[in-house]
């Protein structure tokens, strides 16, 4: 299958300098004396409080970002209901501050649901998603008032409608399309394609619709699609949403309601010095292809809100030779940022020392401590020589960074904290290694 790695710049400027990486990033700035600093903190400070390696959140790019969304949206006289997909961090104060901000929740699990409560967005704000619910998952959803379902094959509609009825409840639903579009993403994070195990082919749509408005317990409002992640064009959208348009029409012309279009997530950023998806490029192609459909337009990113507001802040543990490669072994790992080993995803690097940042620079991969040759979180990156305990950042981490960690090789979960109006804050203690075990029973 055709397959581009998931984040590496895609042009074919050469690869960004430090100088460049820090230029595209307004949250970052290199201090003389303190070092790079995330809106305006010191990261230096951070490591020294809580070790390393720690995750830094930052308050200020989260909101900024949501605002530009939004604000982006109305500026092309589109007022979508943003449903932010919980899947890409699902840290309480993450939900929080967007839930203040104004969002809702998009979520694929009774855990994240109940993380979405958790952090104070209500049922009703919360759309449920995801190819394999079960009869459990839907009974606590609709007992909690879940706003809308999105609904992703017959089998999962015929099991909402007996739990729904069963208990007294109607659920208010959506069919998920699969429109059939290559959304030129890294093929395990493409979702929209007929082959893909998720939504309804185009094809099914308009009888599964009367089928559901014929069900009891079921209130079909409308349709959802989602064609993949880290989407840097706004023409694969452009292709799946004149599908969903056509579909709303046809489903009209036979009589069904339709009130609701989800138009998903996957907005894309720059992992390098390269611009994201651009907002105004987005907003205006959906105007176009659905401005004129007389719906609720929802929208679920997960990556554009959270991504650029994370960076894993880790320490240099040595630098050590093999062959003609030079490795810098750092004390983050694979188990705490998989995107590298998952998806060959690019993430910048970038020292937080002031002299480190302006030393020449040779080729390095750039590995964790885990007994994987796979563990690498960078290769082949410019880079000064580090001496040990020198701190690094790996930038744009905040979405499918700490939720995709394990403790692969018994290594406990990283810290977290969260940078606030130049104030830092403990929100995830560090993990202890006896909490490895906790849960473990020797019979
Ligand atoms: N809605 C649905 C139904 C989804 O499946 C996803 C992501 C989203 C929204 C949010 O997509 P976003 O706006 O964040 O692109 N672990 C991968 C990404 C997997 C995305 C899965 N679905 C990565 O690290 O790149």
């Amino acid at each position: 299958m055709w397959c581009t790695p998931v984040s590496i710049p895609q042009t074919n400027a050469p690869p960004p300098s430090l100088a460049d990486l820090l230029a595209a990033r307004p949250a970052l700035r290199m201090h003389a004396q303190d070092g790079l600093c995330f809106e305006d903190v010191p990261l230096n400070a951070v490591a020294d409080a809580f070790g390393t390696p720690v995750w830094v959140y930052g308050a200020g790019t989260i909101r900024s970002r949501y605002a530009a969304l939004r604000d982006a949206m109305h500026a092309a006289g589109l007022t979508p209901h943003i449903h932010y997909a919980v899947k890409a961090n699902d840290h309480l104060a993450i939900l929080s501050l967007l839930r203040e901000a104004g969002a809702g929740a998009d979520v694929v699990s009774l855990g994240e649901f109940m993380r979405a409560q958790k952090a104070g967005v209500t049922g009703q704000n919360i759309v449920f998603s995801g190819v394999g619910k079960t009869a459990s998952d839907m009974q606590s959803a609709l007992a909690a008032g879940i706003g809308q379902i999105n609904v992703e094959s017959a089998a999962e509609l015929d099991m909402l409608s007996s739990v729904a009825s069963a208990t007294g409840k109607t659920a208010r639903i959506v069919l998920r399309v699969n429109p059939d579009v290559d959304a030129g993403t890294h093929a395990k994070i493409t979702t929209g394609k007929a082959d893909n195990k998720f939504g309804i082919a185009s094809d099914e749509i308009l009888s599964l619709y009367a089928r559901a408005a014929a069900l009891p317990g079921i209130q079909p409002v409308g349709l959802a699609l989602h064609i993949g992640s880290q989407i840097l064009s706004p023409v694969p959208y452009a292709k799946a949403y004149a599908k969903a348009a056509w579909l709303v029409r046809a489903l009209r012309e036979a009589g069904q309601k339709i009130s609701v279009l989800d138009l998903g997530g996957g907005l894309g950023i720059g992992y390098g010095d390269e611009p994201g998806l651009s907002l105004p490029a987005f907003a205006n192609m959906v105007r176009r292809e659905v401005g004129g459909l007389d719906v609720q337009l929802l929208l679920e990113p997960g990556r554009y809100l959270i991504g650029p507001a994370g960076l894993l802040l880790a320490s240099v543990i040595l630098e050590k030779r093999g062959g003609a490669k030079r490795f810098v072994v750092l004390d983050a790992a694979m188990n705490d940022l998989i995107r590298p080993t998952l998806y060959e995803a690019y993430h910048g690097i970038l020292p937080v020392s002031p002299v480190d940042f302006l030393k020449p620079c040779s080729p390095a991969d750039v590995v964790g401590p885990v007994c994987e040759t796979g563990d690498t979180l960078a290769t082949a990156r410019e880079l000064p020589i580090f001496s040990s305990g020198a701190r690094i950042a790996i930038l744009d981490a905040g979405a499918y960074g700490a939720v995709m960690s394990s403790t692969y090789n018994a290594r406990p979960l990283a810290a977290a904290a969260l940078v606030d109006h130049g104030r830092f804050t403990l929100i995830t203690p560090r993990q202890k290694i006896e909490d490895l075990w906790a849960r473990e029973i020797i019979p």
